[in-house]
């Protein structure tokens, strides 16, 4: 290993790291850091990274490229993991492994380095994207081979160095963040029975002490948020306005005990205002606009998606196909939706769309109904005939206490008897 590009956050971990990497393998670093919002990118860090030993610094702006082809594609599909969180660090991991590879390729480094331990999803999201965007590159972790420092001896290790590191007090949580969403761990929260501590979060007020309700309208089209209250909006300033808003309101705080990659079931704390808001907006805009079957194979690719996202899978075909799919469901989901923001909730107060399949003539129980009250008699008569049948040849499942089935089934004999219909 002769020149390695280290994806450099400009925190003290990965400040020992540019050292640590350089004494180890007597390599060259390059650093590269990537801003992508939410007050990721800290200050003064190529001067960080240059006090550590590296003989270049790149600091690149990639939000604009994090909106549009990797969160918005996942707001489209209302990718969920576990259908709670909403992939803020997950979706950010392709997009640095991607640029880590196209600095590498451009320097003629032989391999790229990242600040990730070795128990949790982000290694493999990195080593995964790496090597699937240009197999010839090694990846190293120092945290996984050796650099398992303390904080102090992080810090001494540094000061011997004479390596500038970031004057923060102690944080007993591991946070990241960007746009889309802070992700809190560690710390009192480990005890999923826990409350998390106030001093976790920073986008959202405590419900309780948020103001008096509000109403907002954001408009789509194609999936895609364009406007909030009639305002058309770059898609990082409605992102940015967004959180603001809904973080006044309290609304996007998630607690969630997730499974990671690596077999752990972990406790987490995501702040996700703006995603929150535009997932709840973007799901009723959907039901206005798309068949029921559609949202019923929407939500198996949803949870797919989310899936493969969370797992590292961003470069594989199935995920780039997936992303087809929802893109062309997208066609139709344009419209507007009106969003109630009170004290940690964001409720859906009301919906519009040009391309709408609702049909208020075929909903009404007013006197201008168009519905065929009568022919539903031959629908239902058509529709109920396989379990007629069924019920005339088996017997109607639940019409005896105790129905036979529920005591021959040898799945069932042994699990305790529940059959409560009389
Ligand atoms: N559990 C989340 C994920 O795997 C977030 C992990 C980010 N790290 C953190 N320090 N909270 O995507």
């Amino acid at each position: 290993m002769k020149k390695v590009v280290l994806a450099y956050s400009g925190g003290l971990d990965t400040s020992v790291a540019v050292a640590w990497l350089r004494e180890q393998y007597g390599c060259e670093v390059i650093t590269l850091t990537v801003d992508l919002g939410g007050g990721s990118l800290r200050e003064g860090v190529e001067r960080r990274a240059i006090s550590a030993g590296a003989s270049r610094a790149y600091v690149v702006d990639a939000r604009e490229r994090f909106v549009t082809d990797f969160v918005w594609p996942h707001l489209q599909a209302n990718a969920l993991y576990q259908g709670v969180y909403p992939l803020a660090t997950a979706l950010a991991r392709p997009l640095i492994a991607q640029l880590l590879v196209e600095v590498a390729q451009k320097e003629g480094a032989d391999a790229v380095a990242h600040g990730c331990t070795g128990k949790g999803n982000d290694q493999v999201r990195f080593d995964v994207a790496v090597h699937a965007l240009d197999p010839g590159l090694e990846v190293v972790a120092p945290m996984r081979v050796g650099m398992g420092l303390s904080r102090e001896q992080e810090i001494d290790y540094a000061h011997e160095r004479g390596i500038e590191i970031p004057i923060t007090k102690a944080s007993p949580y591991s946070i990241d963040a960007n746009l889309w969403g802070r992700s809190i761990e560690a710390g009192v929260m480990e005890d999923p029975w826990a409350s998390p501590p106030a001093d976790v979060f920073e986008l959202t007020v405590d419900p309780a002490l948020a103001p008096a309700a509000r109403e907002i309208t954001i408009a789509f089209e194609g999936g895609i948020p364009v406007s909030i209250d009639g305002e058309r909006l770059h898609p990082l300033e409605l992102v940015d306005r967004l959180s603001v808003l809904a973080g006044e309101h309290g609304v996007g705080r998630l607690d969630h005990v997730e499974d990671r990659l690596v077999g752990i079931k972990s406790r987490e704390i995501y702040e996700a205002p703006a995603a929150t808001v535009l997932h709840a907006a973007h799901r009723a805009l959907e039901g206005l606009t798309l068949s029921k079957d559609t949202l019923r194979f929407n939500r198996l690719v949803a949870d797919e998606l989310a899936r493969l996202s969370y797992d590292g899978l961003w470069f594989s075909a199935l995920h780039r196909d997936l992303r087809g799919y929802v893109n062309s469901s997208q066609r139709v989901v344009s419209g507007e939706v009106r969003i109630r923001l009170d004290h940690g909730s964001a409720t859906i107060a009301g919906r519009r769309s040009p391309l709408s399949l609702y049909d208020k003539s075929l909903a009404t129980y007013e006197a201008d109904d168009a519905f065929d009250h009568a022919s539903a008699v031959g629908f239902i008569e058509i529709f109920g005939l396989p379990l007629r049948v069924e019920a005339a040849r088996h017997g109607a499942v639940g019409k005896h206490h105790g129905a036979a089935w529920a005591w021959t089934d040898p799945l069932l004999a042994g699990l305790p008897q529940q059959v409560t219909d009389k």
